[in-house]
């Protein structure tokens, strides 16, 4: 039986949890807080001694801290007495004096309807399938054969008929079906002008939905005149079709998955059923509306990794983007996407007429991730030749990461898009400046390229030692932030260009890129990351006596130690190469002095790149006190330049 909306709320809060917990167990008068609704006990759940059971009298919950065990009164009284749902929910309606009540009777109604309804668009379905074997569906018949569907294939889908003066309501009500019902089945519609109903698909193919239990809850009807403005007409939203809730395919696509068919989303009727006649037969559409939230969390209970399959056309590359902003929010650990682009203006049913299914299923084999879709969609034919252009693409891949809620796999993506970022900056460094980098974007199908590992890239310029010593100077960089905030918006970029080594240094990293020059960034740190790793960080002998740190407040050093630790890390990082971008553009608007000055340093940046160890030898002191080589010097110097250029723009806008 079913309980009304509102009724287990309703139970809940006339109940404490404090209460029908308390008379199984005894609370720890020491530990516990009954004026707070904290109380403790030993688990009723498992043997112990200490009380590491759990109430929170207020919200209603319970949870050991020993054996996990959790749950609210409900479950409590399930788990203790050794009854179901409904027999718990009578033992605790009584306590609380809450009636449980009859079941509802219009809920009683309502289900009645549905069961009406489903026997009605069942009989339109065979009435449908009877049509298209009249004389009349000659040309209907002839369609289908021209696209390829045998008469098996027909039957296998169901595939009807409806004539062009529509018939299905006369033959209804002639079977006593009231007219009111195939009205609210979707099947006729009310005619405006006040005469009799008229039937809503007159002249198509007719494609029976099915939900996933296969019970008949629409149809899409297809007109065969190419040229019909309205290709496809669904049916509308009924008691029985929520076009949002709903997949075309869905049983049948469900059964195959549990097989071990890859699940694929296709934008139309005839894709599904192309696609699953030539063996992907855990393929569904959506109902003639874009994807939904709810379709994607149904995908999701069947695959955790549908492949979305797209027409290869503007509308299906804008479809696809769409479903990543759906998607973005959503994502769970095992829970994501792939997407299998078509070639251009074919959709899969196309691409298996023309090339067969082993081309369609190389494109599967070939799907690609969520997060490079985002990246091409940001990236694909444009050109990042200045600063500016570089902050706006990671504003906006910034924004699309923020979307997403599960804190892990926003990392995840956060280091994929760096990683996609690095090696679109640095294809230039192996070819003739910019050359590399049209290249890469011209690449159709970029992501099918092996991309390096950044790590292994880096290590090689690096050599070994250089991990620990980039944490240090990331703590360094962290600290005279955290410490220093209000310079923090100054090195936005050169922040975000760093690549963390630890999580919480990347903790801190977002922390500062979300808090840019705000005051309390100390304290923000502390709520989103917690004030032992603040300490650690603090503390560490190398932080403790940077002038930055130990003269916070004074922005003249703190602003020259960050150039300097940067202009290392990224002389290290073989990001020398982003410096030299911002160099090059800047030695277009500065005077020739400048000029001449950058130029050597492009030239001992070239060397950094290359790994060039001969000079190393030469140090100089830099502002701050510390040792810097030569290619460090230079790069310090071209990026405190680049950053009074980035002042100065910034200032004239
Ligand atoms: P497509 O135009 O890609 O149709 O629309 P298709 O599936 O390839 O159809 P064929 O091959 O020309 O027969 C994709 C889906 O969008 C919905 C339908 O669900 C269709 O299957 N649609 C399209 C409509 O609802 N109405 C339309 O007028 C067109
Ligand atoms: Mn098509």
């Amino acid at each position: 039986m079913s309980l009304p909306p509102g009724f287990l709320d309703e139970l809940r809060s006339r109940l404490s949890l404090g209460q029908v917990v308390g008379r199984k167990v005894m609370w720890d008068s020491r530990k516990s807080n009954q004026g707070k609704g904290d109380l403790w006990a030993s688990c009723p759940f498992h043997q112990e001694k200490s009380a590491s059971f759990h109430v929170d009298d207020r919200k209603g919950f319970y949870y050991c801290f020993g054996c996990h065990a959790k749950g609210d009164a409900i479950s409590f009284v399930q788990d203790t007495e050794n009854v179901g749902f409904m027999e718990a929910i009578k033992i605790l309606a009584d306590e609380a004096g809450l009636p449980i009540p009859q079941q509802d009777p219009l809920a009683q109604q309502k289900a009645d309807k549905r069961t009406q309804l489903i026997d009605i668009m069942e009989q339109a379905v065979q009435y449908h399938r009877l049509q298209l074997q009249t004389g009349q569906a000659a040309a209907a018949r002839d369609y289908l054969a021209g696209r390829g569907l045998s008469p098996d294939a027909q039957t296998r889908w169901e595939i009807g008929f409806a004539p062009a003066h529509g018939g299905v309501m006369a033959h209804l009500t002639g079977k006593g079906v009231d007219p009111k019902l195939v009205i609210e089945a979707g099947l006729a519609a009310e005619s405006d002008r006040g005469g009799a109903p008229y039937d809503r698909f007159r002249g198509r193919i007719m494609f029976p939905i099915r939900d996933a239990r296969g019970r008949a809850i629409g149809f899409g009807g297809r007109a065969m005149d190419p040229n019909h403005p309205a290709k496809y007409y669904n049916s509308p939203e009924t008691a029985l079709f929520d076009k949002g809730r709903s997949l075309f395919n869905h049983g049948p696509a469900r059964e195959a998955a549990g097989k071990g068919k890859p699940l694929i989303v296709a934008e139309g009727y005839m894709d599904v059923i192309a696609l699953s006649e030539a063996g992907f037969t855990a393929t569904v559409a959506p109902l003639g509306t874009a994807i939904t939230e709810d379709q994607l969390r149904l995908l999701w209970r069947i695959a955790a990794e549908p492949i979305i399959a797209l027409d290869g056309d503007k509308a299906g590359l804008r479809a696809a983007m769409r479903v990543i902003d759906i998607a973005l929010p959503l994502l769970q650990a095992g829970q994501s996407l792939r997407f299998a682009l078509m070639p251009d203006g074919l959709d899969p049913d196309d691409l298996i007429k023309q090339q067969g299914a082993s081309a369609m299923q190389k494109l599967i084999d070939a799907a690609i991730p969520m997060v490079q879709l985002l990246w091409q969609r940001e990236t694909e034919g444009r050109n990042f030749d200045s600063p500016e252009r570089r902050a706006a693409l990671d504003k906006a891949l910034r924004e699309k990461v923020l979307l997403i809620q599960d804190p892990s796999i926003r990392s995840h993506y956060g280091q994929a898009i760096k990683d996609l970022r690095w090696a679109l900056f640095s294809a230039r460094k192996s070819a003739p400046r910019h050359g590399a980098q049209r290249a890469w974007m011209a690449n159709k199908d970029p992501w099918r390229r092996e991309i390096s590992p950044v790590a292994t890239s880096k290590n090689s310029i690096l050599g070994a030692g250089g991990a620990s010593e980039d944490h240090l100077r990331e703590a360094v960089i962290l600290a005279t932030l955290i410490c220093n905030p209000s310079v923090s918006p100054d090195f936005e970029s050169a922040l975000e260009r760093v690549e963390c080594r630890d999580q919480t240094h990347q903790a801190m990293q977002a922390c500062i890129l979300r808090h840019l020059g705000a005051d309390d960034l100390k304290s923000a740190i502390i709520a989103e990351i917690g004030a032992a790793p603040l300490e650690n960080l603090l503390g560490q002998s190398h932080v403790a006596i940077s002038p930055a740190v130990r003269k916070a407040g004074n922005m003249e050093t703190a602003r020259l130690c960050l150039a300097e630790e940067f202009a290392k890390l990224a002389a290290r990082q073989g990001h020398a190469r982003e410096i030299e971008d911002a160099v090059e553009d800047l030695s277009g608007t500065a005077d020739e002095g400048v000029t001449w000055r950058l130029a050597q340093a492009s030239a001992a940046l070239d060397k950094a790149g290359r790994g060039d160890n001969e000079d190393k030898a030469e140090y100089e002191t830099g502002e701050n006190g510390a040792l810097m080589n030569k290619d460090e010097r230079s790069a310090f110097d071209s990026l405190l330049n680049q950053i009074a250029f980035e002042k100065g723009s910034a200032r004239s806008k």
